[in-house]
């Protein structure tokens, strides 16, 4: 999630103030990757304390800040070697604010500043270990407990470098995570690393570097070396299992350079108008510099380790990198879905225990379990990650559910009562009908709870608990990861509602199975990518497509066809396979395009049934069938083929290769992939 970005000059003397211009330039380059608030660090002007700005909203924002408040002519002075660390923040722990930006420090000193991409999953055990001795937290990130366990490892282990610090606080931390530290106790150092979070190092040198490798080190520090007992004063006992380090340093061969700038960003978009010499860094790499020296650490040495990572030469322009090897966001998000749907899943399933935890709403939980029913409120995209869910939570609740779109519950005026549990779904938070059906319930007693995936967002703030869906940002205007994470999560949900039904057991173990397989499986089904580019160049120049199923498919023909609809301006239908012989088989006939989605499910039997009806009015359906089933592709010359899971969860598999064909077939049609005419990402009006 979101974007850090640091510059080192070493002896390439630089003001402050161009400091904080590249610094800002960096993060400007970042936004797309979306984020609701800024921040930065550099050092004073005596060098000797450390200096923050930071703001809500746009990095503009933060820019006119810097201007406000850098004005001193001491900040136009060069130095020779200086460390600025930057950051655009997409809220996943406590709100929006500049109190929960980044940089976040270690003390009121700001002794060890640092920022960060990604989320802590064990924060909370580090911050009562924190706490127990003395620390006092300011934010309600995860991040601060970083800051705060690297200044106590810094207290109680005094001969450490900055880089071992940085180290053995990693050790302690679970999740996903990208950071850049820097300190005021170590000047001229920044030491950075990642697990699961992108990060990448420039390189900046005057002349071309004598190697296209760094190597890559392991254990203790060339210099400062003491034994683990002298590092601990006054014979104090570990506080925390650090571990022991280890003798294997390999020979110390690093990048060593005159002058030398170094970047570490999110991504190449930030580094590429500085150099187009990068080193990606692999999770658990830790990079540190010192005295201008570039050295590549890893925490544990395995086998399959290679000796050096290479420095890798950039040869795409700005606009390619940022998309990666995207062309649009829209295809980026899709792509990302096996690690988006982990990280909705992130810290709160067990696959272990078999145990979830919504932390949101676990307080909720015996209120929710007291209620009349459960309402799914939502519109587009999010009313069908209702529809999708609908039939696991009556199952597994055993309450009515209802599903409604926000501006018809409206217009009806619906019956709202106080033991009602009323969900609202909307990714931005902040979708106008949404909000106002929130209201309206809220005003007649009912609980309320959000799924967002916007933390701080209108939505999240007016209800009374609520899950945030952590899919990180959203930036194509037609939602796909947001979906299967709002999806999940209402999965999640269903899952903690039944955790005591003893009958309900044996179930539960077959979705916590498969969920822990979905990642996999989505990872599978996105290879189907050429094949449905290759039915997008038959259907694309037609003016319709019917999108038939029924059961747990249905609310993916509901999406598949809203998706169609929005991207390419084709007219799509999600008809439900039950439905056909009341009306929509009359459209069908040997010109007609049609999909149809038959599982191995319970309702199997009836979308045969459904199958042969249009075969034989002559339609000839794409079909998409579980692997391996021959007897369903026999149907049609042309299928996809998915792998089987769990029948509820199916419809985050389906999903996929229909996002896949809108695609496509806006992009063969020409239409403008991420943004839609006529549609906005963010719908706050009625
Ligand atoms: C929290 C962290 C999460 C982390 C997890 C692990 C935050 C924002 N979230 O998540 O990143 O993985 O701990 O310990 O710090 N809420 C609403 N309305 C909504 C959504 C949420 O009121 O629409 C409220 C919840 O009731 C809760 C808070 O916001 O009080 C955070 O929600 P959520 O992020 O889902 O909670 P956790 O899963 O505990
Ligand atoms: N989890 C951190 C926070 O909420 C970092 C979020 C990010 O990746 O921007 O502050
Ligand atoms: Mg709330």
């Amino acid at each position: 999630m979101c974007g850090i970005f640091a510059y080192l000059n070493y002896l390439t003397p630089k003001s402050r103030l161009e400091v904080l211009d590249l610094l800002v330039t960096g993060l400007k380059r970042l936004e797309y990757r979306g984020y609701d608030s800024t921040g930065v660090a550099i050092d004073s002007p005596d060098s000797k304390n450390i200096v923050m700005v930071k703001r809500m909203g746009k990095v503009k924002v933060l820019e006119d800040a810097i201007q406000e408040h850098f004005t001193g002519g001491e900040y136009s002075e060069p130095v020779a070697t200086h460390i600025g660390i930057a950051h655009t923040r997409w809220a996943t722990h406590g709100e929006p604010c500049e109190r929960n930006s980044h940089p976040q420090r270690s003390d009121e000193g700001n002794g060890f500043v640092v920022v960060h991409n990604g989320i802590i999953t064990n924060y909370n055990d580090v911050k009562t270990f924190l706490r127990k001795r003395g620390y006092e937290f300011e934010s309600e990130t995860d991040t601060e407990v970083f800051a705060k366990l690297v200044h106590h490892l810094w207290k109680t282990h005094p001969t450490y470098s900055f880089r071992e610090l940085v180290e053995q606080a990693i050790l302690q931390l679970e999740g996903a995570f990208a950071v850049a530290v820097k300190s005021k106790h170590f000047p001229g150092e920044c030491v950075a690393a990642r697990r699961s979070s992108p990060l990448l190092v420039g390189i900046k040198t005057k002349t071309r570097l004598a190697t296209d490798h760094i190597p890559i080190l392991y254990g203790k520090d060339d210099k400062k070396q003491t034994s683990d007992q002298e590092t601990r004063p006054h014979g104090q006992t570990r506080e925390l299992p650090v571990l022991p380090r280890s003798d294997s340093t390999s020979e110390f061969m690093p990048l060593e350079e005159k002058e030398v700038e170094y970047f570490f960003a999110s991504d190449a978009s930030a580094v590429i108008e500085h150099t187009n010499r990068v080193i990606y860094l692999e999770d658990d790499d830790v990079a540190a510099v010192r005295d201008g020296t570039l050295s590549i650490h890893r925490l544990k040495k395995s086998l399959d380790d290679p000796h050096a990572r290479e420095i890798t030469t950039l040869k795409m322009e700005i606009q390619q990198i940022m998309k990666g090897n995207y062309d649009y966001f829209m295809q980026k998000e899709i792509f990302e879905q096996p690690d988006s749907v982990v990280n909705t899943m992130r810290g709160r399933v067990r696959f272990d225990g078999n145990a979830i935890v919504l932390g949101g709403i676990k307080d909720y939980i015996p209120e929710i379990k007291r209620c009349r029913r459960l309402m799914l409120i939502g519109c587009g995209t999010s009313y069908h990650s209702a529809v999708a869910t609908r039939q696991l939570l009556e199952e597994l609740t055993e309450l009515p559910v209802m599903v409604e779109l926000a501006s018809d519950f409206l217009d009806r005026n619906t019956p709202i009562f106080r033991d009602d549990v009323c969900f609202f779904i909307s990714q931005s938070g902040e979708t106008a009908d949404t909000l106002m059906a929130l209201r309206y319930c809220k005003q007649r007693g009912a609980l309320i709870m959000g799924i967002t995936n916007t933390v701080g967002s209108s939505i999240c703030r007016e209800s009374h608990c609520g899950v945030h869906i952590n899919a990180g940002p959203e930036i194509g205007v037609a939602s796909t990861k947001a979906y299967t994470s709002q999806f999940i999560s209402l999965v999640m949900f269903a899952l903690v509602m039944s955790e005591d039904r003893l009958s309900l057991q044996q179930r539960r173990l077959e979705i916590l199975q498969a969920l822990s397989n979905l990642a996999d499986q989505i990872r599978k089904v996105l290879k189907l990518d050429s094949k449905v580019q290759e039915l997008a160049k038959d259907l694309y120049q037609h003016k319709s497509l019917l999108i038939m199923g029924r059961g747990y498919n249905f609310a993916t023909c509901l999406e598949g066809a809203l998706k169609v609809k929005e991207l390419t301006y084709m007219h799509s239908e999600g008809i439900m396979a039950g439905e056909l012989k009341h009306g929509p088989l009359a459209l069908v006939d040997d010109s007609m395009p049609v999909l149809m989605i038959v599982l191995r499910d319970p309702v199997y039997v009836k979308c045969m049934n459904a199958l042969q009806q249009v075969t034989s009015r002559k339609g000839c359906p794409i079909i998409i069938c579980e692997e391996g089933d021959e007897e369903t592709k026999a149907f049609s010359s042309r299928s996809l083929e998915i792998p089987r899971t769990v029948d509820c969860l199916q419809g985050i598999l389906t999903v996929i290769p229909m996002q896949l064909l809108s695609y496509h077939i806006a992009v063969l049609r020409g239409c403008d992939v991420d943004c839609p005419r006529n549609l906005a990402k963010s719908v706050t009006v009625e």
